[in-house]
């Protein structure tokens, strides 16, 4: 079959033949047929992070078609319409027992990190990761979810997103429209920051009541104006670049909640004077758990959340899928179809 392997950090990925994976006992082996190319690739590619697993093959946001099962799956699964959880934890260790699946101490797999994932014609997963997607969904449009839309739902439960709370997105990409949307329907008030009106615009669309241009105004001293001198009470960051974190933890509240989700090669600072004066947390998210997974399609289906598609892409155009989104020439994500 064809995939793209990513051979390590700072080499380019390459369109490749390789052997088409048989499903073992517990498994099935899905025909990919969308795959979104999520930033976090970006991350892969410049080494930033190296999880050290190579030749993989990158994409976590998976949908497609089960064409075979391995034993002990029921027959009937052929044919079924599915989208893909990427984590599988050992089931075993704390924090598998509670259902938070991203924190295992011991992953099975992590699908598109490091364990081959979906850009590619075939990818092998557990029956379980594999959720059932409503025919409501298209393949592409539903692509998103599987990252975008599920980090969104993760991160606003962690920060405990609530009626009447400042929200700010910092960085209106595939995932920072799922928190758009996700925060609003918590009843959150939610402010856009971006530098590419466009890419604002859409978060208007998604209901993002003010935006704000980046590079162009003071952020913090917006933010602060717009919420009527209270601030955030919670900064959801998508960039984390130096500029950003520092915008962004000034423009919180008390008992403001900071919550990272995105990274770049910068490092945070902040003097905890401001965190204790103000009572504020700093905080992370990461991934989701299989229950956000089926909360996520649920609210697709139900049209509650939209997901944001540029373009679609067969497999072997993948480069301008990298490039468009490394240049932020994207407005939300490009989707391959493998
Ligand atoms: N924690 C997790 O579980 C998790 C999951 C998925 C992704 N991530 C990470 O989260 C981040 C966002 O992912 P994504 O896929 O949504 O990325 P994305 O689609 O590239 O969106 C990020 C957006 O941020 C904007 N941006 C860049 N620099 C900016 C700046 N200085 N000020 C304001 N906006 C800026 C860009 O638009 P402009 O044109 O406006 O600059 C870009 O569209 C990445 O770091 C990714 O690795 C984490
Ligand atoms: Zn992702
Ligand atoms: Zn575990």
């Amino acid at each position: 079959m064809r995939a793209i392997r990513y051979h390590g950090p700072r080499k380019p990925l390459q369109l490749e033949q390789i052997a088409t994976p048989a499903p073992g006992p517990g498994d099935v082996l899905v025909r990919v047929s969308a795959a979104g190319v999520c930033h976090t690739e970006l991350h892969f590619l410049s080494g930033l992070l190296d999880l050290g697993v190579a030749p993989l093959t990158l994409g976590h946001e998976i949908v497609g078609r089960v064409e075979a099962v391995g034993e002990g799956v029921p027959r009937e699964r052929v044919g079924e319409r599915v989208i893909l959880y990427y984590y599988a934890g050992c089931g075993r260790c704390p924090h598998c027992l509670r259902g938070d699946e991203n924190l295992c101490d011991a992953l099975r797999a992590e699908h598109g990190f490091v364990t081959d994932g979906g850009f590619a014609e075939y990818v092998r997963v557990p029956a379980r990761n594999a959720v059932p997607l409503p025919d409501a969904i298209g393949d592409a449009e539903a692509a998103p979810i599987g990252c975008g839309v599920t980090t969104a739902v993760h991160a606003a439960n962690l920060a405990g997103v609530g009626l009447g709370d400042w929200v700010v997105v910092f960085g209106v990409g595939a995932v920072g429209y799922g928190l758009v949307q996700v925060a609003r329907l918590r009843g959150a008030r939610v402010i856009a920051v971006g530098r590419t009106p466009e890419k604002l615009e859409r978060a208007r669309a998604l209901g993002a009541e003010a935006t704000v241009r980046a590079g162009v105004e003071d952020v913090a001293a917006r933010l602060r104006e717009l919420t009527g001198g209270r601030g955030a009470d919670v900064v959801f960051e998508l960039v984390a670049t130096r500029e950003t974190m520092a915008a962004s933890s000034r423009a919180l509240a008390k008992r403001g909640r900071l919550v990272f989700v995105g990274y770049s090669e910068d490092t945070f600072e902040i003097h905890p004077i401001q965190l204790v004066v103000g009572e504020q947390v700093v905080t992370a998210s990461v991934g989701n758990t299989l229950a956000e997974l089926q909360a996520a399609v649920e609210l697709v289906a139900a049209g509650r959340v939209k997901t944001v598609v540029d373009r679609v892409l067969p497999l072997e155009r993948f480069q301008e899928g990298i490039d468009a989104l490394a240049a932020g020439r994207l407005v939300g994500r490009a989707v391959l179809a493998p």
